[in-house]
């Protein structure tokens, strides 16, 4: 390198990094869409307003951001598969999805943090940590190498052990926590509240040990000079939730716990050409239908297949229909596509009904521009979405299982007919707009303010530094009781005591008269 150059990167450098630019590194290597859509959105937003990004993905980086590079690990594309086959198994048990889930992110993590091009950043510098939630906790050794702060961003809500980690508090009185996959009514009756509190003890009690016991392992392993995982996790600067009060139900959070759902939904792009015309031709309406980027329509069995496009082909509304393989004999209000522009479509004035897996991401959109949902969840956190969506009544649920021709047809004409959905999701719509803040914008700003008070120990409580019976008030508790329990013997013994005096002195009397 010549002098010349030299100059050329002394300056770009500090033209770049004027002011309050921080090298930010991204840890994203989850192979699912939505983590990538999240993690990136973030990412290059922060790369946007000047910072220079790193982000590690497992996905292929396509177009160039300035300030943006992106580090691809090929090896985490072999789990992608492998993930739905497991969580696609209805019959799978709880425990038996979380050990598969255990060992799938172990493997991960494994290779993450043995990789060569992770190995080959450890001689760089960051100033900040950005990366996902849940079951790679052991990469905090990697922030503890670079001394910077950690943000987490997870993909849905809260979680009991999110909650744990940062000190958030969640009573599971009316708090529902997120896997319950259950009715998520925060109304709940006595045995709701008996399931929703005995499965966050499962999540302390076995869930949690599990990942912490794993996650220790390696980061002792990669990382023998840290700190334990748990002093790490305590050192957490803020969590980035995906949800909203305009999609969740009311509750509490800590200020370092921050909602910014709805913070991926970009503003609408034109449509190609011949969408546009097709939905701009929809006089009657338009129907969006999609199972997200996980399901193959060819996995779906071939009668339900049938009766729904027997049922679509019979609307008098067009319909858009994602599927990664052509179908034959289609009706001709019907047009396929392998990859829709979901959010541009959304958008469009004359989508009157989405049917939709119910992925949290779909599930914003729609809320977002105000379209009711027929949800046809399949597996994961959709259950729990749908249900929640028909709890605000703004959608309604199939079972794939139970879909047949006469149920399909009468619950769209259901949610056609009924302008309570309607009203009911553009109510919704209003609430998820009406912000003081975007919720992108938020974001950038709380990502700013850690970096400013370098990890901004000023918004953590010190729920970490209590044991748990300090934490639930045991020993005050049972202080309390153990005052009042001696102050009420103190009084029966006194009373009994004057009792007896009194009745000693009265038969004195009595004795004396006699
Ligand atoms: C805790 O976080 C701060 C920044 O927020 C960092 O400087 C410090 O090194 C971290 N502590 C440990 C033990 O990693």
């Amino acid at each position: 390198m010549n002098v010349k150059n030299v100059l050329t990167v002394i300056i770009l450098t500090v033209y770049v990094c004027y002011g309050n630019c921080a090298r930010i590194l991204g840890i994203f290597i989850v192979p699912s869409k939505s983590h990538h859509i999240l993690g990136s959105k973030l990412l290059k937003s922060l790369a946007e307003k000047g910072h220079e990004v790193t982000m590690i993905s497992p996905f292929p980086f396509k177009n160039k951001v300035t300030n943006y590079q992106d580090i691809f690990l090929e090896e985490m594309l072999q789990y992608k598969q492998e993930k739905l086959q497991g969580l696609l198994t209805h019959n799978a048990t709880l425990t038996n999805k979380m050990t598969l889930v255990h060992s799938m992110f172990y493997n991960m993590s494994e290779i993450f943090l043995s990789h060569k091009k992770v190995q080959n950043l450890k001689t760089e510098k960051f100033d900040l940590i950005i990366q996902f939630a849940l079951f790679s906790e052991s990469y905090l050794g990697l922030a503890h190498h670079f001394g910077a702060p950690v943000i987490l961003l997870h993909t849905l809500g809260s979680t009991p052990v999110l909650n744990k980690i940062i000190g958030n508090t969640a009573p599971p009185s009316y708090v529902p926590s997120l896997n319950s996959f259950s009715q998520t009514s925060t109304e709940m009756t006595f045995f709701q509240r008996v399931r929703n509190t005995l499965h966050i003890w499962y999540n302390y009690v076995i869930n949690f040990p599990k990942m912490e016991n794993l996650q220790q392992e390696l980061l002792s392993k990669h990382f023998p000079e840290a700190p334990s995982l748990q002093e790490l996790l305590n050192n957490v600067s803020l969590v980035f939730v995906n949800s909203h009060y305009s999609i969740e139900s009311p509750r509490p959070y800590v200020p370092n716990m921050i909602q910014i759902g709805g913070f991926h939904v970009e503003e609408p792009k034109q449509l190609p050409q011949h969408l546009k015309e097709f939905l701009d031709s929809a006089t009657e309406g338009a129907v969006l239908f999609s199972l997200g980027s996980n399901v193959k329509i060819s996995s779906l069995p071939r009668e339900k297949l049938q009766a729904i496009i027997k049922v679509l082909g019979r609307l008098k509304m067009k319909v858009l229909f994602k599927t990664e393989h052509e179908l034959d004999g289609l009706p001709s209000n019907i047009k396929t596509q392998e990859w829709l522009p979901q959010n541009d479509i959304l958008a469009h004035p004359n989508i009157k009904l989405f049917i939709s897996h119910g992925g949290l991401l779909s599930t914003i959109e729609a809320v977002y521009h105000g379209i009711p949902i027929l949800g046809i969840p399949i597996f994961g956190d959709q259950q729990m979405n749908i249900a929640d969506a028909a709890i605000n009544g703004y959608a309604l649920k199939i079972d794939i299982g139970q879909l047949n021709e006469e149920q399909f047809s009468n619950v769209i004409s259901e949610i056609l007919t009924n302008p309570k959905y309607r009203d009911n999701i553009q109510l919704r719509s209003s609430l998820m707009r009406d912000q003081p803040i975007k919720p992108l914008d938020k974001a950038i700003f709380w990502v700013e303010h850690v970096l400013k008070y370098k990890g901004a120990a000023h918004l953590k409580n010190s729920s970490n530094k209590l044991y748990l019976y300090q934490y639930l008030l045991l020993d005050v508790i049972v202080f309390i009781f153990t005052i009042i329990f001696l102050i009420v013997m103190l009084l029966y013994i006194l009373v009994k005591g004057l009792v007896r005096f009194v009745k000693h002195i009265l038969r004195k009397i009595k004795y004396k008269r006699d």
